[in-house]
């Protein structure tokens, strides 16, 4: 790599395929930092002769590396099978337990090390360290209970909804450790976001908990329970039991009664299950271990399937290689382990590794921005993972807070969204003191793990941009037609896979077309064709590559708003609208937002006769909430009276993305009303 000040070309992008819901990132190139004597002198990965093993003429042989960093019970014989493309089988023969690679194995040498780290929100609570002992004593004693009293079994499907407390990677271990196949769903979920997941997943059992700290409140989270299990039932699906764990063994903390007959209480039950051991369950490396549901391109949510074999050996290796987790680190995702960060990086990557992982229940400036850096300072955290959205808050509440606490980071993390190269610079020189190196990671919930980002020890880092493909993925962006863009040529298009890699999703729960449609149709060389090489895998962003090789995130190319880092689906929010029976068309397009990157604005129009009032916006709002969560809340709730639209109907959501965003909506003398415009501006303004 080139000296410390690359040109400051600032090339436009010039999407290829900017969608309405798009919009790109406009700062320049940045100059290169280097990480850290100190850092590379006790890295995991530092030598770059990794780059010729995992070419791409080594693909897929050199996955193996990957995999032998698990115990197997049956090792495998074939490392991918890409006979039936787009569905990839990975270590195929291989037999081994996810529970037992992330507690059972690491007791001879670290039965009494820290493996979770649980920080409540209320600051006057004890943090509860869990030694890998206690764990393994918990995880097993829940997997008896699920399986003695549940009758729970291999394959089957049990749906979560739980907070950030460790009853939760508990509970998910447990699944494994039994070859259940877990889903989920983040806490901030609303109980009919739930129940979409549940039906769609088929889980008949419901693991919750009765309430949870946040923001100053002690939440009732049961009642989202209720909810759930009513609306899956009008869905015509039955929940038999909801299993409510208690935030306070012992307590029952929450308003909403236990409904008799179907609720159970863990803590009561599990006292019956003492002592008891359960053999973890030698699994097929392709069986499914969990489910992720995600926002996509249409309406419903898509179950995310990721392998046992596949999928953990992909996040222990990225763990060690690009997180550079050692055994003996204190490491903290602060993402929420409802959403694919967690599930990787916070559970069964870190743990895989033996690594001490923070488990903290509550919002990063609870009860005041100093919080997270008295977390570091007391537990001695020294590797960081968050987001940019809670990167800005912090600095905007607290920009000179992490000065006053004695933490010292080697390595921090930034992902979910692109970062702004002022705000990195804050990270890195604030936050990491000058003393951590960065990496930005770019990946999906449908990858398992990291995609691209700098090695921490090999690469320069550079502002705003995630960094080349990791060893042994290889990316290219293509243009419309299908041309690749060579690396510098200044121009954006969609970022696609070369290669298929262990931790990528095996198909959308049962919906195999849809995996087809949405992550391999658009670029597949020959629909016929057996040879993995034809099968780029479309990620379903807009990136660009500098000459240097790094690759720069612009946003998504399909109907998905990232709020916060969080994906939601725009037909989500509009579906969501359109249950009130006041309105007739709904349209969401993404706002700038200083601290969460970007949030949803929606537009209405009314059924006729109807005139705008703040009661029906916030009945919209309202049921936006309802339907899928507080995240997903509209800024605002814009009632117009008619959607600019093309003149076959199409409602043209890149004028509103752009009167909402403050800028020039083009030419729009090709629409069919062009005259709706100035009135739109003239209600969006007025808001
Ligand atoms: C975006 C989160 C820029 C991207 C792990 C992607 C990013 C979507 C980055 C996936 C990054 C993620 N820089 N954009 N470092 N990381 N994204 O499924 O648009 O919740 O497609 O997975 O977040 O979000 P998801």
């Amino acid at each position: 790599m080139s000296e410390d000040k690359s040109p400051r070309h600032a090339a436009e992008p010039q999407a290829a395929d900017v969608s309405e819901a798009q919009i790109a990132v406009h700062w320049p190139e940045e100059g290169y930092f280097s990480p850290p004597v100190q850092f590379i002198a006790q890295a995991n990965l530092t030598d770059p002769g990794i780059f010729e093993r995992f070419s791409l003429e080594h693909c897929p042989e050199c996955f193996k590396e990957f995999a032998d960093l698990l115990d197997w019970y049956k090792y495998w014989e074939t490392t991918l099978d890409a006979s039936n493309p787009p569905f990839w089988r990975w270590f195929v023969g291989g037999r081994l337990n996810a529970c037992h690679n992330c507690v059972d194995r690491h007791l001879a040498s670290h039965r009494n090390k820290t493996a979770i780290h649980f920080v409540p929100e209320p600051e006057d609570e004890a943090v509860q360290h869990l030694t890998y002992q206690e764990l393994f004593v918990r995880v097993n004693e829940l997997a008896a209970l699920l399986r003695e009293t549940f009758g729970l079994a291999v394959g089957d499907r049990v749906t979560l909804h739980m907070p950030m407390v460790p009853e939760l990677p508990i509970t998910m271990l447990a699944c494994a450790r039994l070859g259940v196949i877990h889903s989920q769903v983040f806490s901030g979920f609303s109980g009919k976001a739930c129940a979409d997941r549940i039906v769609d997943s088929g889980s008949r059992l419901l693991i919750t908990m009765d309430a949870y700290h946040r923001a100053g409140d002690l939440l009732d989270h049961k009642e989202k329970a209720d909810i759930a299990v009513a609306e899956a039932a009008s869905a015509g699906h039955q929940i038999d039991k909801v299993l409510v764990w208690q935030r306070y063994p012992g307590k029952y903390s929450s308003p909403t009664a236990l409904v008799d007959g179907r609720d159970v209480l863990v803590n009561d039950l599990l006292a019956k299950y003492r002592g008891r051991r359960v053999e973890p369950v030698q699994m097929p490396a392709e069986a499914p271990l969990f489910l992720m549901y995600t926002s996509g391109t249409t309406g419903r949510p898509k179950g995310c399937q990721h392998s046992t074999g596949g999928y953990l050996a992909y996040v222990t290796w990225t763990s060690r290689y690009i997180q550079d987790i050692h055994p003996e680190d204190v490491y903290w995702c602060m993402a929420d382990i409802g959403w694919i960060t967690g599930h990787s990086y916070i559970v069964y990557g870190p743990l895989s590794l033996a690594a001490s992982s923070v488990v903290y229940e509550g919002v990063p400036t609870y009860p005041d921005p100093g919080r997270p850096w008295r977390i570091a300072e007391k537990l001695g955290v020294n590797i960081f993972h968050t987001s940019p959205t809670a990167i800005r808050a912090l600095r905007r509440s607290g920009p000179d807070e992490p000065t006053k606490y004695q933490y010292h980071f080697k390595h921090m993390t930034t992902v979910g969204e692109p970062i702004e190269p002022e705000v990195w610079k804050w990270y890195h020189k604030v936050v990491g003191k000058g003393e951590a190196v960065i990496v930005d990671t770019w990946w999906q919930t449908e990858n398992g793990g990291f995609l691209c980002s700098t090695v921490p020890a090999i690469h320069k880092m550079k502002p705003g941009s995630t960094g080349p493909g990791i060893p042994g993925i290889h990316p290219v962006i293509f243009d419309d037609d299908g041309h690749e863009l060579p690396s510098g040529s200044g121009k954006a298009g969609n970022i696609c896979i070369r290669n298929p890699w262990p931790g990528v999703l095996q198909t959308v729960w049962k919906d195999p077309d849809r995996y087809v449609k949405n992550y391999y149709a658009r670029y597949c060389k020959d629909p016929k064709s057996k040879d993995w090489r034809d099968w780029p895998y479309l990620a379903g962003d807009g990136a660009m590559q500098a000459a240097d090789g790094y690759f720069r995130i612009l946003g998504r190319i399909d109907d998905v708003i990232n709020v916060a880092g969080h994906r939601l689906g725009t037909k989500e929010i509009e579906s969501a609208a359109l249950l009130v029976p006041d309105v007739t068309e709904a349209a969401v397009v993404p706002v700038a937002d200083e601290i969460k990157g970007k949030v949803p604005d929606l537009y209405v129009s009314l059924k006729p006769g109807l005139s705008p009032s703040p009661k029906i916006a916030s009945k919209i709002s309202a049921s936006v909430v309802s339907r899928i969560g507080a995240i997903a809340r509209p800024r605002r709730v814009v009632i117009v009276p008619d959607m600019p639209k093309t003149r076959s109907g199409k409602i043209m959501r890149r004028v509103l993305a752009a009167i909402s965003n403050h800028q020039d909506p083009g030419d729009v003398s090709t629409l069919a009303n062009p005259e709706i415009v100035e009135k739109i501006k003239g209600l969006a303004e007025g808001e």
